[in-house]
C-alpha cells in the first residue's frame, strides 16, 4: 500500500500548503480503566472507523493495559531524565504519534486521573500534535471533562481541535459489549478526523522538529 498523503491546505482559494508526506501516525488512547468500562466499546467503535482510512495509520493506546504507575518519576518530565524502562517506552510510543484522539470519561465533573497521569508522565513528546476527544456522560455528555482537558493539553503544547464527539447517555447505545452509535455520531467522528489529518498536515515540519530534537 502506498504509505504517502497528497498534503494540500488552501485557505479563499490559495494553495498554502501542497506536499506528499508520510501517513500521520494517529493514535487513540483509551482513557477508563475501571473493570466493565464504557470506554472499551466506545473507543474501540471509534478506533474501527479511523482503522477505515486510507490517510491515518491507526495505533491504539488502552490505559488499562499500558498501566502506567502513577507520577513514578523523580524528575520534571520536561528534562526527560526519565528512570524506568516503562517511562522511556510510552514517551517512545507518543513520540511517535502525529496526532492523537483521548476517549474519555466524565468524572466528578472532571476527565480520569488516569488521563492525567498519562499526560503528565512525559512532557515533550507531546509538543505540536493535534488532538481530538471522544467524550460519553450523561446530559453534558462528558463535555465537561474535554473542556478541562483542553486547558491542560496546551500546557504540553498540543493543539485540541474543535470537532468532537460527545455521547449523552452513552449505555442506551451499548449493546452486548458493543457501542452502536446514535444520528449523528458518525459524521461528527469524521469530520474530527479530517481535521486531525489536516492539522498533522501543518505541522509537520513543527512536529519533525520535535523528532530530530528527541528522536
Ligand atoms: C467516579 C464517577 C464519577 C462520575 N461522574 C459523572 C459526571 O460528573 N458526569 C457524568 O456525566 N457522568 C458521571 N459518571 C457516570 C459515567 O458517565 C459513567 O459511569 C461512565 O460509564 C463512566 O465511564 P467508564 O465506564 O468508561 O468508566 C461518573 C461515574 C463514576 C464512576
Amino acid at each position: 500500500m502506498d504509505r504517502t498523503l497528497r498534503g494540500v491546505i488552501t485557505h479563499g482559494g490559495d494553495v498554502l500548503l501542497n506536499r506528499s508526506m508520510p501517513i500521520p501516525v494517529l493514535t487513540v488512547i483509551i482513557g477508563s480503566t475501571r473493570p466493565g468500562r464504557a470506554g472499551l466499546p466506545i473507543g474501540t467503535w471509534f478506533a474501527e472507523l479511523a482503522a477505515e482510512r486510507d490517510d491515518i495509520e491507526l495505533r491504539v493506546i488502552d490505559l488499562a493495559e499500558l498501566d502506567l504507575p502513577f507520577l513514578s518519576e523523580p524528575h520534571h518530565p520536561r528534562l526527560r531524565q526519565y528512570t524506568r524502562d516503562q517511562t522511556w517506552e510510552w514517551a517512545s510510543q507518543v513520540l511517535a504519534s502525529d496526532a492523537f484522539v483521548i476517549v474519555t470519561p466524565e468524572y466528578n465533573y472532571g476527565y480520569p486521573a488516569t488521563v492525567k497521569n498519562a499526560l503528565d508522565t512525559i512532557s515533550q513528546e507531546w509538543a505540536h500534535t493535534p488532538v481530538g476527544f471522544v467524550s460519553y456522560g450523561g446530559i453534558a455528555a462528558g463535555t465537561r471533562a474535554v473542556q478541562q482537558l483542553k486547558q491542560v493539553v496546551t500546557t504540553l503544547k498540543m493543539v485540541p481541535v474543535f470537532e468532537s464527539v460527545n455521547i449523552a447517555f452513552h449505555a442506551q447505545y451499548i449493546e452486548e459489549g458493543r457501542f452502536v452509535p446514535g444520528e449523528g455520531t458518525g459524521a461528527a467522528a469524521t469530520a474530527m478526523l479530517d481535521e486531525l489529518v489536516r492539522l498533522s498536515v501543518a505541522l509537520a515540519d513543527l512536529r519533525g522538529g520535535v523528532r530530530e530534537r528527541l528522536g
